[in-house]
């Protein structure tokens, strides 16, 4: 008989049995379940005999055959879990009484905090005693803050719709597509202060979300952490020192890093930043592709236009911002080759994610 013409009834059963077997762990259990499946009374073995006495005469045949069948299969399968079960508690009796009153007892499981969150938290901590503190945005940001504050021009490709999730109810309001728009505004905010404070340094820490597919490398929504100084004659040299001390303390004394030069419409130069590949030293690896050195992140000296837009003068006052991908350095420092399993929130990953500490 085709298993679609089966009655729902003993699909079902057939579909429930796997999982009510698993879920049997000791020899009580299992009687109780093949109570339930193949007992002479009540049991879904029983059910099946009376639907087969009810079936129309031409049927009974099929059916008939097709309920010997499974309720063999479950008398087999729950006898051979039954000698399994049996043999474990002949094992346990002979190790003697397991009950040992001197064991720990067992702790309930404690939480901690997500991998990615631990590597943000220790960015942080790299950046605090530099004297940047931690400001935050929205996620649903304003087009204003998102791109034109950033001389980002009216018609750059990253503003179409292909690559930017829109509200379609809420016009010029959208999620943002990185932490940049905190640079514009805390610079608002702070501009009014900037003198009396000679200056402003902050880190942004954060998610962006963008039209991405779903794949190894890329997702919808990520993290990243953005980074702004602003004061008096900042040049490359200070970004290029700051950098360098960072990652020193994020990876290590022999971290190095170099620039290339790149465009972001919010500064100018602009760069890119690699660092020499923490697992291998920049002797060549799987990790960094075999060229020794690992993107890092974007950067460059704040644009005149972006401190304009915010009110401070660019004459007197000049600064460097920097963001970068936090899956992409936890991806590198971790060794894992799937930016997805910092999203299931697998337990097994989870608590394995020892290279992040
Ligand atoms: N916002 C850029 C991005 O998402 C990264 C970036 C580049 C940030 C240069 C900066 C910067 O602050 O100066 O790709």
């Amino acid at each position: 008989m085709e298993p679609s013409l089966l009655p729902v009834e003993i699909l079902e059963a057939q579909q429930d049995f796997p999982m009510a077997l698993a879920a049997c762990k000791d020899l009580d259990g299992l009687l109780r379940l093949k109570g339930a499946y193949i007992g002479r009374e009540g049991s879904h073995a029983a059910r099946l005999m009376e639907l087969l006495k009810a079936a129309p005469k031409e049927q009974k045949r099929e059916l008939g055959a097709a309920i010997n069948a499974l309720k063999n299969q479950w008398e087999e399968t729950i006898k051979a879990r039954q000698v399994e079960l049996e043999n474990a508690k002949k094992r346990a009796a002979a190790l003697g009484n397991t009950w040992d009153p001197d064991l720990p007892a067992p702790m309930p499981a404690q939480g901690s905090l997500h991998p990615l969150n631990r590597l943000i938290d220790r960015l942080v901590d790299v950046f605090r005693p530099l004297g940047y503190h931690v400001e935050e945005g929205p996620e649903a940001e304003t087009e204003a803050h998102n791109f034109d504050g950033l001389n980002i021009p009216v018609d750059h490709p990253a503003r179409g719709s292909a690559d930017t999730f829109y509200f379609e109810k809420h016009p010029g309001l959208l999620l943002r597509t990185h932490t940049s728009p905190v640079q514009v505004r805390t610079l608002l905010r702070l501009a009014p202060h900037i003198k009396e404070k000679g200056g402003i340094r902050f880190l942004a820490p954060g998610r962006v979300y963008r039209k991405d597919e779903i794949d190894p490398t890329h997702s919808p929504m990520f993290h990243q952490v953005e980074g702004m100084l602003v004061g008096h004659g900042v040049g490359m040299h200070h970004l290029k020192g700051t950098l360098a001390y960072a990652m020193k303390a994020l990876f290590g004394p022999g971290a190095d890093i170099r620039f290339r030069p790149s465009y972001f419409p919010f500064v100018e130069p602009g760069c890119e930043v690699d660092v020499r590949c923490p697992l291998c030293g920049g002797s060549g690896c799987r990790v960094c592709k075999q060229s020794g050195w690992v993107e890092l992140l974007g950067a460059g000296l704040v644009h005149p236009n972006v401190l304009e837009y915010a009110g401070i003068d660019p004459g007197e006052w000049s600064g460097f911002a920097f963001g970068m991908g936090v899956e992409r350095i936890a991806m590198m420092v971790s060794q894992t080759p799937d930016l997805r399993f910092f999203f299931e929130n697998d337990q097994r990953f989870l608590k394995t994610m020892g290279g992040l500490d």
